[in-house]
């Protein structure tokens, strides 16, 4: 479509603050969790601009991880860790909040304490391969957890949420998105349970909530965010009802003091989007942020048009630290780089420059 010079005017709505819960962005370009599979400072510290970083996911136990090099927040070391990163956006007039995750079923024994069975709902294995430290290996049939095993968890969320706190970060995001553990409560693809946590669609968000509700009673109002992605299928991920489950889930989640509620239309951005945000906005009245294959215009026009309140970008903050500055001044983006995404070093993380063709900004370090 080419742009009018009312798309100019409208982008203005992206620069202006917006109030998430108890958090106060000043403007509503937001930082989408991105795994990197390194974690450093400089990364968040460069990207500070954003209204709010929602730092990559992060493992709220030794049990909840599924990928190399990924970050925990599980023991007061981690914790003491990742305060280098909150510390180097708060400097910088920033916000962050940390996603946290267990990746259930997406996980493989050579990662898992003792070489234990991945857990899941059910005895389900997903199509394709773990992303292990020795390179791919066909997924295992997970261990279907125990109905006594589930308070556990929710401790495990509630625990790490109390550590983010000691890391400095302005609350959390509870990953119920891609297929890792809490979807795969959610979709009937991955969940045949036949206890209270299994069947209904209202049963198969039960564990979302008490995970929800557990890290809100640590953090107080406000301070909790909801990712959802009801319609991808990353992950061997399937539900006889998305969007329905979307609404009762979206409905159940309006009743708590969230943050926000984010929500991957697709995970996919070359596929046509169904909406599945504009289904959970029906049900659910807090701050909206959208997701998936938003540019600057597209996403000027989907917040003046009320259909949510802040826009989510990944690739586009990975390559350009100064995103808000380039689409304020309406300039070009930095290409992201897809080979050096996941792993390694500085290179393609810290080293994509900022308009003015600095690297690093002087006050931000990024060795450890
Ligand atoms: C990934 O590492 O590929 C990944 C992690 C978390 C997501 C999606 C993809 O939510």
């Amino acid at each position: 479509m080419p742009m009018t010079a009312d798309d100019h005017a409208d982008v203005e709505v992206l620069f202006s603050p917006v109030r998430l819960g108890a958090l106060e962005l000043r403007n509503r370009l937001v930082m989408a969790p991105l795994t990197r599979n390194r974690a450093l400072p400089g990364n968040y510290g460069q990207r500070a601009s954003a209204g709010l970083i929602i730092a990559e996911a992060t493992q709220v136990s030794a049990q909840a991880v599924g990928y190399p090099n990924t970050p925990g927040l599980h023991t007061p070391e981690q914790a003491a860790a990742w305060r280098l990163v909150t510390d180097a956006v708060h400097a910088r007039g920033g916000l962050i909040v940390v996603q946290l995750w267990h990746v259930g079923r997406v996980s493989h024994p050579s990662m898992q304490p003792d070489g234990a069975l991945p857990v899941a709902p059910s005895a389900l294995a997903p199509e394709g391969a773990a992303d292990t430290y020795t390179g791919p290996q066909p997924f295992v049939t997970p261990r279907a957890l125990e109905r006594d095993e589930l308070p556990g968890l929710v401790a495990d969320f509630a625990h790490a949420a109390s550590l983010s706190r000691d890391a400095g970060f302005d609350g959390v995001e509870i990953h119920g998105a891609n297929g890792y553990l809490l979807d795969q409560f959610l979709r009937d693809g991955s969940n045949r349970r036949t206890d209270e946590y299994g069947g209904s669609q209202a049963n198969r968000a039960r564990l979302l909530l008490e995970v929800t509700r557990a890290t809100l009673d640590v953090l107080g109002p406000g301070r909790v965010g909801v990712r959802l992605s009801p319609l991808s299928r990353f992950n061997g991920m399937r539900d006889s009802d998305p969007l329905g489950l979307t609404a009762v889930v979206a409905a159940e989640l309006d009743r708590l003091p969230l943050a926000y509620l984010h929500v991957i239309d697709r995970l996919d951005a070359r596929s046509p989007g169904a909406r599945a945000d504009a289904v959970a906005r029906r049900t659910f009245r807090g701050p909206l942020i959208l997701n998936s294959g938003y540019g600057r215009e597209s996403a000027a026009q989907a917040l003046s048009a009320g259909r949510g309140e802040a826009v989510a970008f990944g690739e586009a903050f990975l390559a350009n630290p100064d995103l808000v500055e380039r689409y304020r001044a309406g300039r070009e983006l930095n290409v992201p780089d897809e080979a050096t995404y996941y792993g390694g070093d500085a290179r393609g993380y810290t080293d994509y420059p900022f308009l003015d063709g600095r690297l690093v900004p002087a006050e931000v370090g990024v060795s450890d």
